[in-house]
């Protein structure tokens, strides 16, 4: 087999045997970033934060008059208790829909360069819309939605103290939940702790499992730096999801979605499990393709995957260790495209424990608030400006 590598632009031809193989692979498995203490998240110059905008920004993740029929709000699949996610396999959808998907925690959502399980967003800032607008989300309208911050009197305020608009507008509401979002994050678990130098907060069966994620396990060949994941896609073998099988309306929302989407009809037809980033590059390599998540807050956020295929986090080391295989055999409705790195890896039972406990130092406790209370309507004017203005 021969390989080439270029040192200080030189070509120089190797010939390897095996036992070199393994070394090169080890020597591979050194250049990931590291995991490292989470810092501040980045924050874009044009959307600074303030306290006033990211308390507006609270109030409007939990308000549902963001969004269609006034019944869906951020937080309706962004449960704080439920890890700031849902914790249905599938999220729960927009009234009358199921969506197709696992909702995410927007815990630490900050820190990623593309939001959404196939990467679609790339600000926090342009997430916010396409999640309160989405058909199977929010299902809101611009107008709609613009028009209720306007009848009620606080946001009128709040928007023009913070934005110095005389109307709220709706660009400033993402701008303000993103705001929010940014706030939203974890950085003291044990592991950030240890990295800093507290030796004592892992126990020795979490430092085992430390060296099966970077060793055996090959979990840090995707899942590395401060967030836990490089941000690059790939098809790891999640079979497709159990609950279209009972749940027409789960297949019809994602029959729907593929449409939406612009999948040609062949695919619309036949597909029977989630494309993932296929669905934005139309590059039939990308099928079951997706964004690797971080593993932080993962204690809180269960079931797991884009699909939500496995419960707990038993399930998914077992998934790992046969090679991307569920326990019946399943795996990925795109196998073509699955990702050489996932393979059987011949864990002991011992090693999954130690695997498992060095995961969980990855979260720390709940992140809790105190929800707002959601401001109320008011007409524009009193009945006696109404009448001087119809003089
Ligand atoms: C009806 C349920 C629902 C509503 C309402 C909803 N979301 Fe989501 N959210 C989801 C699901 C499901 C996903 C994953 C969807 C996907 O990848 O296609 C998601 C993904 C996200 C992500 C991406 C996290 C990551 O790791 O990339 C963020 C951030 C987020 N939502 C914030 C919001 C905000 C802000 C609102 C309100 C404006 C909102 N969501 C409304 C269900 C919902
Ligand atoms: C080839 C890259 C790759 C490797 C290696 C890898 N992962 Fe993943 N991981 C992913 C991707 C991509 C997803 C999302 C897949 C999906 O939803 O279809 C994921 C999802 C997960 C999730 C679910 C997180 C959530 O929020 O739902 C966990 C937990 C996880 N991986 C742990 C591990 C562990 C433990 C290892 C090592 C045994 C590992 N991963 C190895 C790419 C990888």
């Amino acid at each position: 087999m021969l390989r080439y590598t270029k040192i200080a632009g030189l070509a120089i031809v190797l010939a390897v045997n095996y036992q070199a193989v393994a070394e090169e692979a080890k020597e591979e498995a050194k250049i990931f970033p590291p995991l490292a203490p989470l810092g501040e998240p980045p924050v874009p110059p044009d959307n600074k934060q303030s306290d006033a905008k990211v308390e507006l920004g609270k109030i409007l993740f939990f308000d549902p008059r963001i969004g269609g029929d006034t019944s869906t709000a951020c937080s309706t699949c962004h449960e704080p208790s439920q890890g700031w996610a849902f914790s249905d396999d599938l999220s729960k959808g927009y009234p009358g829909t199921v969506h197709w998907r696992n909702s995410q925690t927007v815990i630490n959502s900050a820190y990623y360069s593309k939001l959404f399980w196939a990467g679609s967003a790339l600000s926090l800032e342009k997430q916010a819309p396409s999640a309160a607008k989405g058909g199977v989300a929010g299902n809101g309208e611009n107008d709609l939605m613009e028009a209720r911050l306007a009848l009620i009197p606080e946001y009128r305020k709040r928007f023009n103290e913070i934005f110095g608009t005389e109307w709220p507008l709706i660009g400033d509401a993402w701008r303000a939940i993103a705001a929010f979002e940014r706030t939203l994050i974890q950085r003291d678990t044990p592991l950030d702790k240890y990295l800093m130098g507290d030796k004592s907060s892992l126990n020795d069966q979490q430092i085992k499992g430390m060296d099966i994620f970077t060793g055996k396990g090959g979990c840090i060949q995707c899942h590395n730096g401060a967030l836990a994941t490089d941000e690059h896609y790939y098809n790891i073998g999640v079979p497709p999801s159990k609950r279209w099988e009972e749940d027409g309306l789960a297949q019809i929302t994602f029959r729907f979605e593929m449409y939406a989407k612009g999948s040609n009809e062949e695919l619309y037809r036949s597909a029977k499990a989630d494309p993932g980033l296929y669905f934005r590059s139309k590059n039939k390599w990308d099928k079951g393709k997706f964004r690797v998540p971080s593993l932080r807050y993962t204690a809180h956020t269960a079931p797991y995957m884009h699909n939500g295929a496995f419960y707990t986090m038993e399930e998914v080391v077992d998934f790992y260790d046969r090679g991307g295989v569920d326990e019946e055999g399943r795996t990925t409705g795109w196998p073509d495209n699955k990702s050489p790195l996932i393979k059987p890896l011949g864990l002991t039972d011992s090693e999954k424990e130690d695997l498992l406990a060095f995961i969980e130092a990855f979260s720390g406790d709940e992140v809790t608030i105190e929800e707002p209370t959601l401001p109320k309507y008011a007409p524009l004017f009193t009945k006696a400006e109404l009448e001087a203005l119809e003089k």
